[in-house]
C-alpha cells in the first residue's frame, strides 16, 4: 500500500529541476537576516574573533550533520514533512507519534514566517528612502543629504511608531513571497532563487570590495579573526550554537521539506557541505562588508537590529556614492530574506497540500492570510500592543510581546525541540539500512556523521535547552 501511493506520488509530485537548482534554493533558504542582521549583531555582542571560531566549529559538527539528517528524511519520503517523517517511523517500526517532530516544525515555520515578513516589510521601506533618496542627493553624493544624525537615527523607531505604515508593507512582503510558493516548487521557488542568488552574491561581494577599500578594513579584520580565548564563556558558546541553528534553518521542517524534492541520484552529504559551506562564508563576507561601513563611521558596533536599520544607514552618510550604495544594500538584504520567507511559507503550504488535499495555491493562500494576520499582529506589538505580554506566564518570557515571543519561542524552544528530536530519530529510532541508502556517505566518514548524530548533537542539543531554559545554571 505505503509503496504504491509513494510510487505515484513521486511520479507526479513537483520538485527541484536539477542538483544545482535545489543547491540554490537551499542556500537562499539559509541565507538571509540570520546571515545579514543577527551575526554580525551576535559576533558583535560576543567579542568577535572567539564567538566567529566557535560559531564554525558548531556549524561542522552539529548543524552540518543535523542538516544532513533533515534532508535525508525528506527525500526518502518524498512527501511533506509530516508525512516524510510518518513514512520514516513506519518502515522503522516506530511509533507514529515521531511525526509530531516534523509537527512542530510546520508550526515553527509558520510563527517565523509571520514575524519574518514583518521585518521583510521594514527592508522595503528602507529601499523606498533610499530609492527616495536617489533623485534628493544624486549619484555622487552622500546618502541622505540635510539629514542630521539624529534624524537618520529616528528613522527606524518612528517607523515603529507606525503600525498601520508596518501592516502595509508586511502584506505587500508577504504578496511576494506567496507569488512565488504558489508557482510551485520548480516553476517559482527555484526559478525565485536562481535568480535572487546569484544577484545577492554579486551585490554581496561589491559591496564588500567597496567597503575594503573605504572603509575600516583592517580594524573589522582585527575584530572579527583575532581569537581571545578567554573570552570563550558558556553564554558565548550557547550564543554560537543558537546562531549557527538559526542560521542553516534547522528544526523547523524546512530542510525536511526541501530534502523531499531532491532527486534520487544526487548525493546528500556533498549537496549538504555545499550548503553549510555557503551559508557560513555568507555570514563572515557579510561581517567583512557590514562593519568596515560602520567602525569607519566611527559608529557602535553593537546593538541587535539598531545595527541595520539605525546604524548603517548613519554610515552611508559619510560614503562616497552613498545612496547608491545604500540602495544597493537593501535591496540585496531584500533578496535574501524573501528566498528565506519563500522557504518558511512553503513548509506549511506543502503540509496543508499533503493534509487536506488542497491545491497548492489555495494552501498557500491560507497560509499567507493567517501569517499576515499575525504578522500585523506583531507590528503592532512596537506601539499599540506593547504592553500585550502573550506568554507572560512563563517566567522566561515573561517581558516579551508578540513580536519578540514569536522570535524567542521558536528559537529557545520549538527549533532546539525539533532539532533534538530529529537527531534521535535518525541515531536512534530509524531503521539504519534506510538511512545508509540516503545519506551518501561511506566507510569511517560514515561512521563519524553517525556518531555526531547519534551522540554528540543529541547531547549538545539538550545542554543547551536546559541552559536555555534555566540560565542561572551558568551562574552568569
Ligand atoms: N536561515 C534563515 C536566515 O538566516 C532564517 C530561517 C530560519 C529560514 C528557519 C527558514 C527557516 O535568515
Amino acid at each position: 500500500m505505503v509503496a504504491t501511493t509513494k510510487t505515484q506520488e513521486a511520479a507526479g509530485r513537483d520538485g527541484w529541476s536539477s542538483r544545482s537548482g535545489f543547491i540554490l534554493a537551499a542556500i537562499g533558504a539559509a541565507v538571509g537576516l540570520g546571515n545579514l542582521v543577527r551575526f554580525p549583531a551576535e559576533a558583535a555582542a560576543n567579542g568577535g574573533g572567539a564567538f566567529v571560531l566557535f560559531y564554525i566549529f558548531c556549524i561542522a559538527l552539529i548543524g552540518l550533520p543535523v542538516l544532513l539528517s533533515e534532508t535525508l528524511i525528506g527525500r526518502h519520503g518524498q512527501a511533506s514533512a509530516t508525512r516524510s517523517v510518518e513514512r520514516m517511523a513506519a518502515e522503522s517500526g516506530a511509533s507514529k507519534a515521531w511525526t509530531g517532530l516534523a509537527g512542530l516544525g510546520v508550526l515553527s515555520a509558520f510563527m517565523i514566517l509571520a514575524f519574518y515578513c514583518v521585518i521583510g516589510g521594514w527592508v522595503l521601506y528602507y529601499v523606498g528612502i533610499f530609492v527616495g533618496d536617489l533623485f534628493t542627493s544624486g549619484v555622487t553624493g552622500g546618502a541622505l543629504a540635510g539629514m542630521s544624525a539624529s534624524d537618520i537615527e529616528s528613522i527606524f523607531p518612528t517607523l515603529l511608531e507606525q503600525g498601520g505604515m508596518m501592516s502595509i508593507l508586511d502584506a505587500v512582503f508577504v504578496a511576494i513571497t506567496l507569488y512565488f510558493v504558489a508557482r510551485g516548487v520548480s516553476g517559482g521557488i527555484e526559478k525565485a532563487s536562481v535568480v535572487l542568488m546569484p544577484a545577492f552574491f554579486l551585490l554581496l561581494i561589491g559591496i564588500t570590495v567597496y567597503g575594503a577599500f573605504t572603509g575600516a578594513f583592517t580594524e573589522t579584520l582585527a575584530f572579527l579573526f583575532s581569537f581571545d580565548f578567554t573570552r570563550l564563556t558558556g553564554p558565548v558558546m550557547l550564543a554560537a550554537v543558537g546562531q549557527a541553528f538559526f542560521s542553516l534553518s534547522l528544526g523547523v521542517a524546512g530542510m525536511i521539506t526541501y530534502g523531499s524534492y531532491v532527486a534520487r541520484d544526487v548525493n546528500l552529504a556533498k549537496t549538504s557541505t555545499t550548503i553549510a559551506l555557503a551559508d557560513t562564508s555568507v555570514a563572515l563576507i557579510a561581517g567583512l562588508c557590514i562593519f568596515p561601513i560602520v567602525l569607519a563611521a566611527g559608529l557602535s558596533s553593537e546593538g541587535g537590529m539598531g545595527l541595520m536599520f539605525a546604524t548603517l544607514p548613519h554610515s552611508f552618510q559619510s560614503m562616497p556614492a552613498g545612496s547608491v550604495i545604500g540602495l544597493a544594500f537593501f535591496v540585496m538584504v531584500g533578496f535574501a530574506a524573501l528566498t528565506s520567507s519563500v522557504s518558511l511559507m512553503e513548509v506549511p503550504t506543502a503540509w496543508a497540500v499533503d493534509r487536506f488535499g488542497f491545491a497548492r495555491p489555495i494552501a498557500a493562500g491560507t497560509v499567507a492570510a493567517l501569517a499576515l494576520i499575525l504578522g500585523v499582529a506583531s507590528a503592532y506589538s512596537f506601539n499599540a500592543l506593547n504592553d500585550f505580554h502573550p506568554l507572560g506566564f512563563i517566567p522566561l518570557f515573561a517581558g516579551e510581546n508578540l513580536f519578540t515571543a514569536l522570535d524567542s519561542v521558536t528559537a529557545k524552544l520549538f527549533m532546539p525541540i525539533g532539532a533534538l528530536l530529529t537527531t534521535i530519530f535518525v541515531g536512534w529510532i530509524a531503521e539504519r539500512r534506510m538511512i545508509d541508502a540516503e545519506n551518501g556517505l561511506r566507510g569511517g566518514l560514515d561512521r563519524f556523521w553517525f556518531f555526531l548524530v547519534r551522540w554528540l548533537c543529541p547531547a549538545a542539543l539538550a545542554a543547551i535547552l536546559i541552559v536555555g531554559i534555566f540560565p542561572d545554571i551558568l551562574g552568569t
